[in-house]
């Protein structure tokens, strides 16, 4: 299963903050923004990764992330010169997919909920085993408007999908994390661009519903998937990361700590990383949790 992360884009909507830098790199309290969808991919066991950022932007991603092995990961980076639509991700990154299976992830998607990374991996075993061609996640919204929409049966199949609709036909809109089989390169070859002059995620999504592959999995009310798109939201998620952090003394989408958990650096590993940051509260945080999986004290 190969990842991509689209962190593309001009960030219109948060206009002035994102005239200098691309929106994926503003902060969301104590990290990045991107630290969070990429999280979500490493918590769904997922280590071979493309993130496809504006080309100017390029070299601010790589000086944040490099290649990924520091934290056992192998990540490669691509353009997308103008912001043709999130489809686009998959004909920019049709070489790094090749014939495997596929999630993207939007670079401005905040997902957050107790067991996430087991409903993930439980949705790629569906996938890998041919039961779903194509995974999305619902999640209940007062304004579904703003949002792709879906609507599925008892079963969990997707029977319904449009974007932006005018008048939704549920509250479920579609969230920024989409598993695809091996059939997305060819599907979204084959889309014409939409009115607005975009390769839409949702035509592809309608694609496989039509071939009665899609499945609709709900997040449902106890799961927090936040919005970044506004300046308000932007905050708001801030501060939704910044009490749970302080009330559990845990940190959300720690990627240092993903690794260790997952066993692809070693505690010590884990503890040097920490360390290359140790003035900040997040730093000292992973020193805290390599030492509690042994690491030396240093
Ligand atoms: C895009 C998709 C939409 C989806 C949303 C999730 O919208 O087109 O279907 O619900 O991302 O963040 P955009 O944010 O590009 O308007």
């Amino acid at each position: 299963m190969k990842g991509i992360i689209l962190a593309g884009g001009a960030g219109t909507r948060l206009h002035p903050i994102t005239r200098a830098v691309s929106k994926q790199l503003l902060p969301v309290f104590d990290k990045p923004m991107i630290y969070y969808p990429l999280s979500v991919l490493m918590l769904a066991g997922i280590r071979d990764i493309l993130v496809i950022t504006t080309p100017e932007e390029q070299p601010l991603f790589r000086r944040l992330l490099g290649d990924g092995s520091e934290l056992g990961l192998q990540l490669d980076y691509a353009a997308q010169p103008e912001p043709n639509g999130i489809a686009q991700a998959f004909l920019i990154g049709a070489d790094h997919i090749g014939d495997d299976h596929c999630a993207l992830v939007l670079g401005d998607n905040i997902f957050h909920g107790q067991g996430f990374a087991m409903v993930l991996r439980d949705c790629i075993r569906r996938l890998t085993a041919g039961e779903d061609g194509a995974v999305l996640f619902g999640y209940p919204v007062r304004d579904p408007e703003r949002y792709g929409v879906g609507l599925a049966d008892e079963s969990g199949r997707l029977i319904d999908i449009e974007e932006k609709p005018a008048a939704p036909r549920s509250n479920r809109a579609i969230t920024g994390l989409y598993l695809y089989d091996d059939q997305v390169v060819d599907i979204a070859r084959g889309l014409t661009p939409s009115a607005r002059g975009e390769l839409e995620i949702t035509d592809v999504n309608r694609e496989y519903l039509k071939r009665d592959q899609a499945r609709l999995v709900d997040l449902g009310r106890g799961f927090a998937w936040l919005d970044t798109g506004t300046h308000d939201s932007l905050v708001e998620a801030s501060q939704y990361v910044q009490v749970l952090e302080h009330r559990q003394g845990v940190r959300i989408a720690c990627l240092e700590e993903i690794a260790l958990e997952r066993g692809w650096i070693d505690a010590d590993a884990c503890l040097a990383l920490g360390a290359a940051q140790g003035k900040s509260g997040y730093g000292e945080y992973v020193m805290n949790v390599a030492r509690a999986r042994g690491a030396q004290a240093r």
